[in-house]
Formats: C-alpha cells, sequence, structure tokens
C-alpha cells in the first residue's frame, strides 16, 4: 500500500463550520479566533494549549435561555469547568449542575449562588453530602434507595433539603454504550420498569425533613434526536401522575437532564435545540392535560453544547512518519488531554494553521506522544503533504469533556486553558508542571 496524495484539498478539509461563529481566516492562510490568532497564541502559551472563545459560550448560554425562556437552565460543570467559567454561566443566568464535593466548592468559592446548584452522582461520598449540606445546595438528586437514610439523617431531624429522584425511563438513546443511561442494566438512576423508582419515592415522601421536588432523568449524552426525550418525558410524567394518585403528592419540577448532540466534523448531525424546546414544552403540556397533572417547571442540563464548540485544542507536530502505508504525525499531546477518541472512538477534524500549505493532500493519523498504540487523537484527516515537525495542528470542538477527563499519563502534564475574546487571550488555568507532580508526591 502506497501513502495517498491526494492532488487538491478536499472540500471538507476547509470547511469552519464546527469552529466558533468568532472565527476568521488570516491572509497568511493561519486562523483567529474571537480577533486572536491561534499561531501568535501557541507561541506565548506554548503547546499543548486549550482556548476557549468567552463569546461563545456566552452566546450558547443566551442561545439556552432563549429557546428555554420557561425553564431553569443548569449548566453540566462535568463538561469543563474553571471559575471564569463558573463566573460567564452565572452572568449568563444559568443554573449548575455538579457531581463532586470538588465541582461544587470550586463554583461555590468562585461566588455561584449555591442555591442554583443541583448535585448528581450515582455514589456520593460523605464528603459530598457534607459540603452539599454545608454549602446549602439547592437539589440533591437521589440515586440510589440507600442515599435517602444516609441523607435524611446527615439533614438532621430539623434539618430540611430539597431532593429530586432520578429515574430511568427505559429508553434507549446516546452516542455510544458507555453514555447511554436511560435503560435499566447500568449504574445510575432508580427503575421505573421494575419499581425501585416508585418504591425509593415512597420512603421519602415518609421522611418529613427531605422535600422531594421532582423527578430527573437524564437518559443519555450526544443524542442528536429529539424523540427519545419526548418517550421519556411521556414516561416520566406517567409516574408524576401515579405518584399524585398514590400519596397525593403533585411535583412542581421535571429534570430532563442534558445529552444535547454536537457536530465534531463538518456535515455531522447536532441536536436542533429550538426544535427540542418547542417539542418538549407541546409534549408536557399535552401529557400534563392527559393525566390532570399542573404542567411542572422544566429544567435542563446540558454540558457539551454550551463548552464543546466553543474550545480548540493547539498541538505542535514533534514527528512525521510514513510507514505500512500510512503518514502518522505525532503531537505533543494526546490521550492524556483527549482520552475520547479512545474511549468512545470519537472522531475530529484537526487542521493546520500557522502556515499557507502545499496544495497537494494527504490522508494522516493524527496519534499522541504517549506510550500506547491507541493513543490516535484522529484517522483519516486531510492534511497537507508536507506536513512537518514544527507545524501547529488546531482541533476544533474541544471544550467538553477533554481537559474534564485529562490524565496525568507518563507526567506529561495537563495543558493550560486560555480564554480569547474581544481580541485579547488570558489565562484562566496554567500548565500542570512537574513541580505540581513532584509537590504531590510525598513519599520519598
Ligand atoms: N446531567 C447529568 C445528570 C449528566 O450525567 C450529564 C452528563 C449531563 C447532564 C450533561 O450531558 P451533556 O449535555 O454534556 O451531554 N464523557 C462523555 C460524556 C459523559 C456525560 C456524562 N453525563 C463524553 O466525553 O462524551
Amino acid at each position: 500500500m502506497t501513502t495517498a496524495v491526494l492532488p487538491q484539498l478536499p472540500a471538507d478539509a476547509d470547511d469552519l463550520s464546527v469552529w466558533p461563529a468568532s472565527t476568521t481566516r488570516l491572509p497568511d492562510g493561519g486562523l483567529a479566533v474571537a480577533g486572536v490568532a491561534l499561531a501568535e497564541t501557541a507561541e506565548r502559551f506554548g503547546t499543548p494549549v486549550y482556548l476557549l472563545d468567552e463569546g461563545e459560550i456566552r452566546a450558547r448560554c443566551r442561545m439556552y435561555r432563549d429557546a428555554f425562556p420557561d425553564a431553569d437552565v443548569l449548566y453540566a460543570a462535568k463538561a469543563f469547568l474553571s471559575r471564569a467559567m463558573v463566573r460567564w454561566v452565572d452572568e449568563e443566568g444559568l443554573g449548575l449542575d455538579v457531581c463532586s464535593a470538588g465541582e461544587l466548592e470550586l463554583a461555590v468559592t468562585a461566588g455561584f449562588p449555591p442555591d442554583q446548584i443541583v448535585l448528581h452522582g450515582n455514589a456520593k461520598s460523605p464528603h459530598d453530602m457534607e459540603a452539599a449540606l454545608r454549602l446549602g445546595v439547592g437539589r440533591i438528586v437521589i440515586d440510589s434507595p440507600s442515599e435517602i437514610a444516609r441523607l435524611a439523617s446527615a439533614v438532621g431531624p430539623k434539618g430540611h433539603q430539597k431532593v429530586m429522584v432520578r429515574v430511568v425511563p427505559g429508553i434507549s438513546a446516546g452516542g455510544h454504550e458507555k453514555i447511554r443511561t436511560g435503560t435499566d442494566g447500568q449504574k445510575f438512576g432508580l427503575s421505573l420498569t421494575d419499581g425501585s423508582a416508585q418504591h425509593a419515592i415512597a420512603r421519602i415522601i415518609g421522611q418529613p425533613q427531605l422535600q422531594l421536588t421532582g423527578l430527573h432523568c437524564h437518559i443519555g449524552s450526544q443524542i442528536t434526536s429529539v424523540k427519545p426525550y419526548l418517550a421519556a418525558l411521556r414516561r416520566v410524567v406517567g409516574l408524576m401522575a401515579r405518584i399524585r394518585d398514590t400519596h397525593g403528592v403533585v411535583l412542581p419540577e421535571l429534570d430532563m437532564g442534558g445529552g444535547h448532540g454536537i457536530a465534531y466534523r463538518p456535515g455531522e448531525p447536532a441536536l436542533d435545540l429550538t426544535a427540542l424546546a418547542r417539542r418538549l414544552r407541546t409534549e408536557l403540556i399535552e401529557s400534563c392535560a392527559a393525566a390532570g397533572l399542573t404542567v411542572p417547571r422544566l429544567i435542563i442540563e446540558p454540558g457539551r453544547a454550551v463548552a464543546g464548540p466553543a474550545g480548540i485544542a493547539l498541538y505542535r507536530v514533534l514527528a512525521v512518519k510514513r510507514t505500512g502505508g500510512q503518514v502518522f504525525v505525532a503531537v505533543d499531546g494526546g490521550m492524556s488531554d483527549n482520552p475520547r477518541p479512545a474511549l468512545y472512538g470519537v472522531r475530529y477534524a484537526p487542521r493546520l494553521i500557522g502556515r499557507r500549505p502545499d496544495t497537494a493532500t494527504c490522508r494522516a493519523t493524527v496519534v499522541g506522544r504517549h506510550c500506547e498504540a491507541g493513543d490516535i487523537l484522529a484517522s483519516d484527516v486531510p492534511l497537507p503533504a508536507d506536513v512537518r515537525p514544527g507545524d501547529l495542528l488546531a482541533v476544533p470542538v474541544a471544550g467538553a469533556y477533554q481537559l474534564s477527563m485529562a490524565s496525568g499519563y507518563n507526567l506529561v502534564g495537563r495543558p493550560p486553558v486560555v480564554a480569547v475574546h474581544e481580541g485579547r487571550a488570558r489565562l484562566l488555568v496554567r500548565r500542570e508542571s512537574l513541580d505540581d507532580f513532584r509537590s504531590r508526591d510525598v513519599g520519598f
């Protein structure tokens, strides 16, 4: 097999449709985001580096607020969290979904109002519960039967805590089996089918210090169709009606979770948020009318669709190897800053920046620098045939679940995060250094 050298740039290689709206082409063949040249940012902060377009994040928060004017929109912090992110989300009027004492404390110490925060987690530690009660978190989502007694006793006989119950509706949806949470046979939530949700709800209603405000349902992540949300909503509203019939309790809230899918490469499908908002609302009103229920307040928890498209990862090419009929382009990051291709087989669309490329292209495999053959960031990527060490590659749609899932593998260190906004770049999170590793390693 020989290396495929194509005569001209394929149509999708120059497509900026998945890039932030502020992206512009520069005369030298490079790109700028929010008025900041990517190549200059790579020089200034070193590589790998992650950029976040503040304006894009804010615009996405506003897009949610506009599409769901009657709902509470909570940003799912697990997608990406930093103190600046906390501030942007707060300023744009969103609440927050957290799943650990760490996310919770970071948010609250950055000034986020605790009553606008919902705490999740299939296995909340004593520390998680203690932090939630101490800081006065708005809602705690019960995910397993044993949490009910634990929480009630932590709250104490005179205390009070609002809670929701995470229900598994029996709907399969999501971009990969590892991120599907709507059916039985996975670790999250309480089954609607086998009665565990109903059982837990009866127990909570029997605990005077716990106030059940509603049901929660997150069916999965990277979902690109509205239909599974509607099916899940119908089932959960059915359960709300049964709760009313059995216990005489009308729940005022319904949290339909997040999971809104985005395009990682040009041409890929994304969830239509306007359609989701319109059809969820109609379905909610109709199902509640059919069941004679007062319409509960809708809550949603998008993470990926807020942060993902606003992020860009910049890497420097360290080596190019032409072997076995393939072109391996090795960069200075990899699975320690982005484990998603290895975990879920996700495909990205890196592109060369910082110089005007040769016209001929090759199909390259962009690999990381880690000690695993599976450390592949992107396969079958059209790159200039003259790609060489020193070149810069930029990966769009890098803002969600990359840095938040980054690891210390090979002691490479996690990259810094730089905000770009109105022509300026500013450091939000510094690069993890050898000193950071050394200072944790106390057992010499
Ligand atoms: N709410 C709950 C309860 C969740 O568990 C999640 C995500 C969200 C909201 C936000 O979902 P989003 O809108 O971001 O899809 N690491 C995987 C994604 C795992 C999602 C976990 N839960 C990935 O890289 O694709």
